[in-house]
């Protein structure tokens, strides 16, 4: 069974769905780690409360970055877990190459978008204003570039005309927490 360590910035909520998939058995894997770029972020206090190993990594003062003793600290982290996977869940910073190198093919990250549309940052409001109809999200594996990796999975999410940005955001988080899940089920290996 693959083990998977979660890096993320924010509230966790794919964190979280990953850590019920997990432990309800539809997801076969376990988890090493849980690494946060931001102190006090729930992605980590939802960590402790699962009683899984939860690391800030202080970044600064880099605002996008992932600064070389950061990601050294990180990699540390990882391979204490021993890790197989690195699973992206709304973590905010670049991934560099040596991360990149030490995990071929086997970092990934889930986008607020159906790529290639929207890449980057604020993809559910860039794909509100655009007025489209339908966006959704994407699991894809992570290269060198920005969202531009090979696509495991896409969940399509329909903009209706009464939808707000906030609507819009609770639907696309929705699909997230079921096609995060999926995705890495189809990438495992079954035992
Ligand atoms: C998710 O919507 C994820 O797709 C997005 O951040 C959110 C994190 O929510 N990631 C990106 O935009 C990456 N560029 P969560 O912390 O509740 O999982």
């Amino acid at each position: 069974m693959p083990t998977i360590s979660i890096l993320g910035s924010g509230n966790g909520t794919n964190a979280q769905a990953l850590i019920d998939a997990i432990e309800s058995e539809t997801l076969p894997a376990t988890i090493g780690c849980i690494i946060s770029d931001v102190k006090d972020a729930p992605i980590l206090q939802r960590a402790q409360r699962h009683h899984l190993p939860a690391y800030h990594v202080d970044c600064a003062p880099s605002p996008h970055a992932l600064r070389d003793t950061a990601e050294a600290t990180v990699l540390d982290r990882l391979a204490q877990h021993q890790t197989d996977y690195v699973i992206l869940a709304g973590f905010m910073r670049i991934i560099k190459a040596n991360l990149l190198a030490t995990y071929p093919h086997r970092i990934i990250n889930i986008h607020p978008s159906l790529l290639p549309a929207f890449p980057g940052l604020d993809a559910g409001r860039q794909a509100f204003e655009a007025r489209v109809s339908q966006t959704g999200c994407t699991v894809h594996y992570v290269d060198a570039g920005i969202d531009t990796g090979k696509i495991i999975l896409q969940q399509p999410v329909t903009i209706d005309p009464t939808d707000t940005l906030e609507t819009l955001m609770q639907k696309i988080h929705a699909a997230e927490h079921q096609a995060y899940p999926a995705a890495l089920r189809k990438i495992f290996p079954q035992s």
